[in-house]
């Protein structure tokens, strides 16, 4: 172990030679690492390297390890959340951890709740002071809704609401604009300015190396367990970074040319989703498209502007139901139904991993090979050897990291978790695929491998649709890019005329209208 070059005085946080081990896997070996007051030091490293597992110890969530933890100088030792809270260290956690039943303000205050006359709930007072947090980050989520009613996008926003609720000086942020639109990711970003003004330590992992660069004093590579080396943001570059993690040059991207799309694959006519109870009335409005065989469809589009809503009325999965019409192959279907689509030679891979896609209880496998069994059958019955094959090809097909397919599919780190689930759904090999978001939180290295086999299927003749918070993604993957604004398509882009300004341009088209049209 080398000698931390600053004096523990110095340091806010000190990690000393820390080890964990989980059954087959070794997460962290003899990391070490120091912060100063005040800095923001980005952790950075592949899909199970790590990062979340030190931030956890750091957090007081996992309290079983070897190794010191030292904060301002003392060294301490949490038994819990709770004590690590006390020490002034708070977490927003990767995997959204709120209780859906629950209001969001109650889930902000949740274990610490404001009472009134020493015993009643004060909910009006929690639900302002929730107003007051979310006039921070400029959102006007309800704070009386429910969780369980919101989107990803607004569900992280509320877990960070609620780690700021904690005026906390150590402040930890795992992958926190993973599911956040650009505008509410630079929200996001003047609130961390203004955290680092106030002197707040913060711990900052993304996959986004942009956001890395934008915002980090100092970054760490962790790669497999190990820390690989922390270096000044000033004194690396991306490409550096990127090779640490990976231990290899990472090319971007470039998809060859000729794809050729083929005939109709999808028709989607004048689609319409009420919106009960709402002002706009209409979630969707009059949407109409084609998909192509051999096709990757974008829809790009802000937070709100209908695109999730659009893959869930094509896979059945919208209530109310949709108006209008779909045909696919030229015969009409109104799936009222996931499993309809599914029939129909639909897949998804839902944005919303943790209530949607995953089947937490279950193994790797049985996440991996769910709705594909049929194809480990033998006479009839399903072969143990066969399936657990099947899922150890996907396991390598996309590099999941796992102690073995018979693995808790929890004990997975968040991007390998989202890999199970793609995994899952290519191998039903569908005729039309709809990804939703379906990179968030995945390393570069194996967006890269993603952004080829999407490639590879679309070659084989899929029709494939694909949303993303990311527009270099969809310039990247995509035939033609729509553009949705409120609900409706306001834009559509070929091949040769992608630029993230064009899509953004008609993204935030009714407001450049209405603006327009109020000052005239
Ligand atoms: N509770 C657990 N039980 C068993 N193994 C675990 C558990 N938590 C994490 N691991 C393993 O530890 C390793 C590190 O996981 P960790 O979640 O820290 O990765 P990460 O760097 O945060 O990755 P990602 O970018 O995908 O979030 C992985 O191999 C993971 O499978
Ligand atoms: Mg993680």
């Amino acid at each position: 172990m080398t000698l931390d070059p600053r004096p523990s005085t110095l340091s806010h946080i000190a990690v000393r030679s820390i080890t964990k081990r989980f059954p087959g896997v070794t997460a962290l070996q003899d990391v070490s690492l120091s912060v100063a007051r005040g800095e923001l030091h980005a952790i950075c490293g592949e899909n199970g390297a790590g990062k979340s597992t030190l931030m956890k110890i750091l957090a007081g969530v996992i309290t079983e390890y070897d190794g010191e933890l030292q904060i301002a100088g003392r060294s301490v030792r949490f038994a819990g959340t709770r004590d690590a809270a006390a020490a002034g260290v708070s977490i927003i956690h990767q995997e959204l951890n709120l209780v859906g039943s629950l209001s969001v303000a109650a889930n902000i205050f949740l274990g610490r709740e404001v009472r009134r006359a020493g015993w009643l709930l004060d909910d009006r007072g929690m639900e302002q002071a929730t107003a007051e947090l979310f006039a921070q980050l400029e959102t006007d989520i309800r704070p009386s809704r429910l969780v369980r009613e919101l989107r990803v996008g607004d569900q992280q926003l509320v877990e960070i609401a609620k780690a700021l609720s904690l005026r906390s000086d150590i402040l930890i942020m795992d992958e926190p604009t993973s599911a956040l639109t650009d505008q509410e990711a630079d929200r996001l970003f003047r609130v961390i300015g203004r955290l680092r003004q106030q002197g707040v330590t913060i711990l900052y992992i993304s996959h986004k190396m942009d956001e890395i660069f934008r915002l980090a004093d100092r970054i760490t590579v962790l790669r497999d367990g190990s820390l690989v080396r922390t270096l000044d943001r000033e004194q690396t570059s991306r490409r550096e970074i990127t090779h640490l993690m990976v231990g290899r040059e990472i090319e971007s991207v470039r998809l060859e040319d000729g794809r050729c799309p083929g005939d109709a694959l999808l028709d989607v006519e004048d689609l319409s989703l009420p919106w009960p109870g709402h002002a706009r009335r209409w979630r969707l409005e009059n949407v109409s498209f084609q998909l192509r065989r051999g096709e990757v469809l974008g829809i790009a589009g802000l937070m709100g502007a209908g695109r999730t809503e659009l893959l869930e009325c094509l896979f059945g999965a919208a209530s109310p139901p949709p108006q209008g019409r779909i045909l696919l192959d030229g015969r009409p279907v109104a799936f009222t139904h996931p499993a309809e689509a599914k029939a129909a030679g639909m897949a998804m891979v839902s944005e919303d991993r943790k209530r949607l896609g995953l089947f937490s209880r279950m193994t790797v496998r049985e996440n991996i090979t769910l709705c594909t069994l049929r194809d480990a059958l033998r006479g009839g019955l399903i072969q143990d050897s066969r399936e657990r094959r099947l899922a150890r090809e996907s396991v390598e097909q996309l590099s999941i990291r796992t102690a073995g397919t018979e693995a808790a599919i929890t004990s997975l780190s968040g991007g390998n978790q989202q890999k199970c689930i793609i995994a899952r759904w290519l191998r039903t090999q569908p005729r039309v695929l709809l990804l939703d978001d379906p990179t968030r939180g995945i390393d570069v290295g194996a967006k890269a491998e993603l952004y080829t086999i999407i490639d590879a299927l679309c070659r084989r003749g899929m029709g494939i649709i694909v949303t993303s918070s990311e527009l270099p993604e969809l310039v990247t993957l995509c035939d033609r890019i729509l553009v949705l604004c409120e609900g409706r398509v306001t834009g559509e882009l070929a091949r040769g005329e992608f630029s993230e300004q064009r899509i953004m341009e008609f993204a935030t088209q009714r407001e450049v209208h209405a603006s327009a049209g109020a000052a005239s």
